[in-house]
């Protein structure tokens, strides 16, 4: 694919029920066999093992399908996505969607068999990954010293750094009185949710005009007896880097607080710049981005929490040990926060997180970032080109991504971001990111080209851009009322704000589209 030739897209339409509207009343897709006699004279009905007050009254009304119409409806709603692996989707910066080898999945199905439960003398090869990637490989590109896999996600690591530092203060008998994080509105909003969430109170520093973050005038205003930690992203999502950083962590440090480095946008800076040197207490990295693994979030992912040793002790249980022969998952640990997920983890992020950085070694490590730059440079050259885009703050240089703004395009057009975003859609490309709320930039975009992308790629994904932008000033009804070719058309974003039209589950749906039908007397059975 070459810069200038668009290709024709369109998505399939299925009109897909959901799961629940699917099936008839005593389909199957596999039928479990009895039990055997044997077995049940000597455990006795299954239903018995159930403490009473937990055993259901009536079944749960599941959907009941066969085989080829679970296959048929599953493949046919991954029909009407663009994921990871269909299109160029680098529009998804702070995401960092790169490329996650196939062949790590060969790598997973062999620990695809190990129980949760089992014996560690049994998974010494994989306790021994688990060791190794934190304490050779993080250890070194971060310079922390001892690290956690048991959060499931960038926002529970900061969740869990947080905690870490509400036990320390805690020893200290300072948790009375120190009680203030200090962030900036450019990091993540989980550095300031996740906090909150373990008690603290936050305060917000926004971005000096110029500098396109907060000064450090601004960080010595902010601290005080009061303060407990900092908890900054760096690069911020705006791809700016504070260059003054350690001189950030060393005022924190003198009114007394700790400070912790949400790493998740670390593609970059691996092998450039580390944690330690800037000095922080501890932090994180999301090895569901940087790391190769495919995203999950707070679901199948991983933000692995690193701390310095004098932080090692407050760590989430189990703790991977080795004492020179066989490694442990040590669980008696009195001042450790305690658990924060369930059994080891995420295991099969690590386990790619560690075969992806093996298969690189610390030179290829240091090519990622410096690819993932170099490709943030050109996009950046290809994306100012563009009639309509702004790139707000004076910073010239930025790191892994850029905030740009769409608001002299909205000015002179009438078409805003979200606008663009979906038209996007209509070439066969993923939505991209706008912002976090609440948008300091106007119209904000904010694409990632991290290492993955080739400039064929970054060529096309500039082109329909460069294409949607030029159909904004010529047509804009056409951009406004996108997507056209996609599986859905543009959502009327009304009902969002009626609770009285939406429903977080299958159930409660029912009950008010019931309601609904019962106050427009159209109430009745529906057909299968
Ligand atoms: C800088 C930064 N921090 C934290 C997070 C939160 O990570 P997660 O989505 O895994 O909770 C993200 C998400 O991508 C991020 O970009």
């Amino acid at each position: 694919m070459t810069d200038g030739a668009l290709r024709r897209y369109h998505a399939p339409v299925w009109n897909e029920p959901v799961v629940s509207e699917l099936g008839r009343r005593g389909e199957r897709g596999i039928f479990v066999p009895s039990t055997e006699n044997g077995i049940r004279k000597a455990v006795g009905p299954a239903r018995t093992l159930v403490p009473k007050g937990m055993r259901r009254r009536v079944p749960p009304r599941l959907p009941e399908l066969s085989q080829p119409q679970v296959l048929r409806h599953f493949l046919r709603l991954s029909q009407s996505v663009l994921g990871m692996d269909l299109n160029i989707d680098l529009g998804e910066g702070t995401c960092t969607m790169k490329h996650s080898p196939k062949v790590h999945e060969e790598v997973l199905r062999r620990i695809a068999e190990v129980h949760p439960l089992q014996d560690p003398e049994t998974i010494q090869g994989l306790l021994e990954i688990l060791y190794e990637f934190g304490h050779t490989f993080l250890r070194e590109i971060s310079g922390l010293d001892a690290f956690s896999f048991q959060p499931g996600g960038g926002s529970e690591a900061v969740y869990t750094n947080a905690c870490i530092l509400r036990k320390h203060l805690e020893r200290r008998g300072e948790l009375e009185t120190r009680n203030e994080i200090i962030t900036t509105i450019f990091s993540h909003p989980c550095d300031a949710a996740s906090p909150a969430t373990a008690g603290f109170k936050i305060v917000t520093l926004y971005p000096d005009e110029r500098m396109g973050r907060p000064t450090t005038e601004a960080l010595k205003a902010a601290v005080s007896k009061h303060t407990a930690g900092l908890f900054i992203t760096n690069p911020e999502d705006t791809g700016i880097f504070n260059t003054e950083i350690d001189e950030w962590t060393r005022i924190v440090h003198e009114a007394g607080g700790l400070c912790a480095y949400d790493q998740a946008n670390a593609n970059a800076i691996l092998g450039v710049t580390r944690a330690r040197e800037a000095g922080f207490d501890m932090g994180f990295f999301n090895l569901h981005k940087t790391f190769s693994s495919p995203h999950g979030s707070d679901g199948p992912a991983c933000g692995a929490v690193g701390v310095t040793r004098e932080l090692e002790r407050y760590l989430p249980v189990p703790v991977v040990t080795f004492d020179g022969s066989k490694y442990r998952l040590e669980y008696d640990r009195p001042d450790s926060i305690g658990k924060v997920r369930d059994f080891l983890g995420s295991v099969p992020v690590v386990v790619r997180a560690y075969a992806w950085a093996l298969s690189l070694g610390a030179d290829g490590l240091r090519q990622v970032a410096e690819t993932s730059m170099l490709n943030n440079r050109y996009l950046e050259k290809k994306i100012l080109a563009i009639p309509g885009v702004g790139k707000p703050y004076a910073v010239d240089a930025r790191v892994d991504q850029i905030r740009y703004s769409w608001q002299k395009l909205k000015d002179e057009t009438g078409v805003g971001t979200e606008d663009i975003e979906r038209r996007m859609v209509d070439y066969g490309i993923q939505s991209y990111f706008l912002s976090h709320h609440p948008w300091v930039v106007p119209e904000p975009f904010t694409p990632e080209p991290c290492e993955t992308y080739s400039k064929a790629d970054i060529d096309y994904w500039a082109t329909v851009l460069r294409q949607v932008a030029a159909e904004a000033y010529a047509d804009p009804q056409t951009v406004k009322s996108a997507p056209h070719r996609s599986s859905i058309s543009k959502m009327d974003p009304a009902p969002f704000d009626d609770p009285a039209r939406w429903a977080m589950t299958w159930r409660a749906f029912l009950r008010k589209r019931g309601a609904g039908e019962r106050a427009r007397g159209t109430a009745g059975p529906r057909g299968p």
